[in-house]
């Protein structure tokens, strides 16, 4: 059982798939571990460290070549995947539905795709998800970025030179990075509120001492689709929350907005002119901006100025804290396949339940039918 760990090809990334502590464990399964060369560099990693725990070093090809099981943290490109063994498997991040040409290329070299951010949302696979453990660290990171784009303190200050109010930080989307995003700005002394569709949040806004801003008029609203994400809303609630947020904004110093519906664009929650009511000096973090972005103008990859209110809309922000982001990514990884592994064939053999959830390729064909629909 040979395991393949890429060094990440995307522009950008600086995580990588495997750390030393999993590679160490996947040894102690019984299997040979290949590190492509560098590929810890960037998130400070050294090849030593690989080495020092029984990993090999090589090139891409010698990494590919033969391998039973390939990690990465994005998917690669398949061009770079020449050599590669029909029936091995990729596991990655490998976003089915943002680079679906990608997905029907890796069936043509006839591996297994296994996309690790459709693991199922059931408890016994908590310690498998990618989204959460990257999720996490990027709420942290967006508060963090805000304060830094803010030319002003976030805790009230009570000097001899007079009284600095505390900021107003408000928080769109509650879900694994809004948390993070809440519980962070509240340690550094901010006053906290945060909304978000699924009513299941309020009481989590409330036991981290924030305040939840809520559609009550809008009757018979829930807002929860399947495994615990959002679905889309009508066009009543809509017009509500854009009404209610509009009076709530104006008066925020800082909003980071998260909210995402997987499978589609994400949704428009901050306006031009809701911008534009904002005090000069405000920041606006959009962790959406990848999936289409919650913020009109906002700019993948860039901080723009609107109305003397910045908008953060740094890619990829789990990169930007790589070594956190890889030790739990690489433990995601080796959480999925450890939980899976069978003894007597000396290789992960994966159930109904998530095997069919994450596998998009099989056989040369796409047989994901979140992608088939
Ligand atoms: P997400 O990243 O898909 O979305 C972020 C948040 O945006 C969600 O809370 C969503 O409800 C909200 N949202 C969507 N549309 C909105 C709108 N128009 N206005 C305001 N907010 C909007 O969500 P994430 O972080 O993946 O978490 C979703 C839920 O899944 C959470 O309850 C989380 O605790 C749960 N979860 C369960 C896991 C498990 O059981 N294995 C693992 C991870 C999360």
């Amino acid at each position: 059982m040979k395991i393949a760990v890429l060094k990440e090809t995307a522009a950008g990334e600086r995580r990588v798939s495997a750390t030393p502590e999993t590679v160490k464990k996947f040894v102690s399964l019984g299997a040979e571990v290949v590190v492509e060369r560098g590929a810890g560099d960037t998130a400070f990693l050294d090849d030593n460290a690989f080495a020092a725990v029984g990993a090999k070093l090589g090139s891409r090809a010698d990494v590919l070549a033969d391998a039973d099981i390939v990690l990465g943290v994005q998917g690669p490109d398949p061009a770079s995947l020449a050599g590669i063994k029909p029936g091995a498997w990729l596991a990655a991040g490998l976003n089915p539905f943002g680079e679906r040409a990608r997905v029907d290329a890796y069936a043509a070299l006839g591996i297994e795709a296994l996309a690790m951010e459709f693991m199922p949302r059931i408890t016994r696979a908590q310690s498998m998800d990618i989204l959460s453990s990257q999720s996490n660290l990027s709420g942290y990171k967006a508060v963090l970025d805000a304060a830094a784009e803010y030319g002003r303190a976030f805790p009230m200050m009570m000097t001899a030179a007079g009284t600095v109010s505390a900021a107003k930080v408000f928080v769109m989307g509650v879900g694994v990075a809004g948390l993070q995003a809440i519980a962070t700005a509240r340690r550094l002394g901010a006053q906290v509120s945060a909304t978000d569709v699924r009513s299941a949040t309020k009481e989590q806004i409330l036991s981290l001492g924030a305040k939840p801003i809520f559609v009550e008029t809008v009757a018979g609203i829930e807002g929860e689709g399947s495994g615990g994400y959002a679905t889309e809303m009508s066009d009543e609630y809509k017009a509500a929350q854009a009404e209610l947020v509009s009076s709530h904004i104006a008066k925020q110093d800082i909003v980071i907005t998260t909210a995402l519906i997987p499978g589609r664009p994400a949704p428009r929650l901050i306006s031009d002119a809701q911008i534009a009511s904002m005090r000069p000096g405000s920041v606006i973090v959009d962790l959406a901006v990848e999936s289409g972005g919650n913020v009109e103008g906002a700019v993948a990859g860039e901080v723009v100025e609107k109305h003397g209110v910045k908008i953060v809309g740094h890619r990829n922000v789990p990169s930007r804290l790589a070594s956190d982001a890889s030790a739990l990514f690489a433990r995601n990884l080796y959480n999925f396949l450890s939980a899976f592994w069978d003894k007597e064939a000396g290789k992960p053999v994966l159930d109904e339940e998530i095997g069919d959830a994450i596998r998009l390729t099989k056989d040369g064909k796409v047989v994901n039918e979140r992608l088939l629909a």
